[in-house]
């Protein structure tokens, strides 16, 4: 790889399968987008699918649509799609709200599942110190409302020994937002379950990117981003899961109507909807879930195994054309494919002076800080040759390697 050619790469693209892909997005000409892991592009079917929904659906068929255009099952059944992505069953997702109201839904309900819940034991939300902030924000807001739950946050390394009998639950980042380092799902969910706890996963840098497979891991909830590299939308509602065999005794914190076992019934009280129904809230956001729809429909038209493979390959060219022509960034993803996620990350002192410039050239990544810039490696559009030249402008940037 480190010797490799632009006349190769190009090679590569016109050999890629997913080269069509590129097609179905809009993408400003000129510009090379590696920014999908944070606002994923416009997809083509996007905007003629809004119309539709909003001139049609909304302005001819008024309130009738929440029936006759089923409005009214869209969080269901766009979750049943993310399923397919995330290796979970189609009545195990569902799609509502942003990621950080699910991830509070989804902390409380499996804070309250277990057993000694109330009795002053087992009470500690165990998650990584460093991660993504609302994971840590939430779980100090669910802490704050249940008595005697307290967050404790370690790093990595730390993490199945600090596994122990009053851990409730684990709560883990599948992929770190800013190394992309990506945890061994299986092991620390096996782990979590050895000594009781329950293990939920935030898949915000992992789904629609990398291989996810929640049944295999063995995952007991989850959530994840609908704007990122599932090309929802910005603000795209987001995604939970919850096991089958947890779902009837878990409970919603957010307990609204529409999540009642039979909303159109206006009892007073509440009774929790079968299934993940239970954890719906409020009126679905019918635009937000439509164009969610086509990301994800466009996402389910590609070979997920082609997705990863050009993930790996994309890295991999990223990382060998950085160290052959960019001094002084260091890569701090891993390059082990098993050991990240979609997207390469550098650590370097003028970060976002850097970021700032790219972006003027067309490059956009981005900056995390203090010092991290950040390229989102998206197969479904992004071209071998975009990282070749991606790297020719960073060395411009920041001087090429000695
Ligand atoms: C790991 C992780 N969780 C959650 C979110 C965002 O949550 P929300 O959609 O609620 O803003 C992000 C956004 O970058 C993220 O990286």
């Amino acid at each position: 790889m480190a010797d490799i050619t632009l006349a190769e790469v190009r090679r590569w693209d016109k050999e890629d399968s997913l080269r069509p892909l590129r097609a179905a997005f809009r993408l400003p000409p000129g510009v090379i987008y590696l920014d999908g892991n944070s606002l994923g592009p416009l997809p083509r079917t996007t905007p003629r699918r809004l119309d539709a929904v909003v001139r049609q659906e909304w302005g001819h068929g008024l309130i009738r649509s929440w029936q006759e255009a089923g409005w009214i099952d869209a969080p269901a059944r766009v979750g049943g799609k993310i399923a397919r992505l995330i290796g979970a069953a189609p009545e195990e997702v569902v799609v509502a709200d942003s990621t950080s109201i699910n991830l509070f839904k989804l902390l409380a309900a499996s804070v309250r599942l277990q057993p000694a819940a109330g009795t002053g034991a087992r009470r500690k939300i165990l998650i990584e110190a460093g991660s993504f902030p609302t994971d840590r924000h939430v779980a100090d807001g669910v802490a704050a409302l249940l008595p005697d739950v307290e967050v404790v946050a370690v790093a990595p390394a730390a993490l199945p020994g600090a596994l122990d009998a009053a851990t409730s639950v684990l709560l883990l980042c599948d992929v770190h937002y800013r190394s992309g380092v990506r945890h061994d799902m299986a092991a620390l969910t096996r782990a979590a379950h050895a000594v009781g706890a329950l293990a939920v996963w935030d898949l915000s840098h992992s789904a629609g990117a990398v291989k996810v497979d929640l049944h295999a891991a063995g995952a007991d909830m989850a959530v994840g981003c609908g704007y990122k590299f599932l090309n929802g939308g910005p603000g795209a509602p987001a995604f939970l899961y919850v096991a089958r065999a947890l779902q009837a005794a878990a409970r919603s914190p957010l307990q609204g109507w529409i999540g009642h076992a039979a909303p159109f019934g206006f009892s007073e009280f509440y009774a929790p909807a079968e299934g993940m129904g239970r954890f719906l809230a409020g009126t679905p956001g019918v635009l937000g879930l439509a164009a969610l729809a086509c990301g994800v429909d466009l996402m389910l038209t590609a070979d997920a195994a082609a997705v990863w493979q050009k993930s790996a390959r994309l890295f991999d060219l990223f990382a060998a054309r950085m160290s052959r022509r960019c001094a002084g960034l260091q890569l701090i993803t891993p390059a082990d494919a098993r050991l990240r996620g979609s997207h390469i990350a550098f650590r370097y002192d003028g970060a976002e002076a850097v970021m700032a410039a790219l972006i003027a050239e067309g490059v956009i990544g981005d900056f995390r800080p203090p010092d991290v810039l950040r390229f989102g490696l998206t197969p479904l559009y992004t071209r071998y040759e975009d990282v070749w030249r991606a790297v020719e402008v960073i060395a411009e940037i920041v001087g090429p390697a000695k």
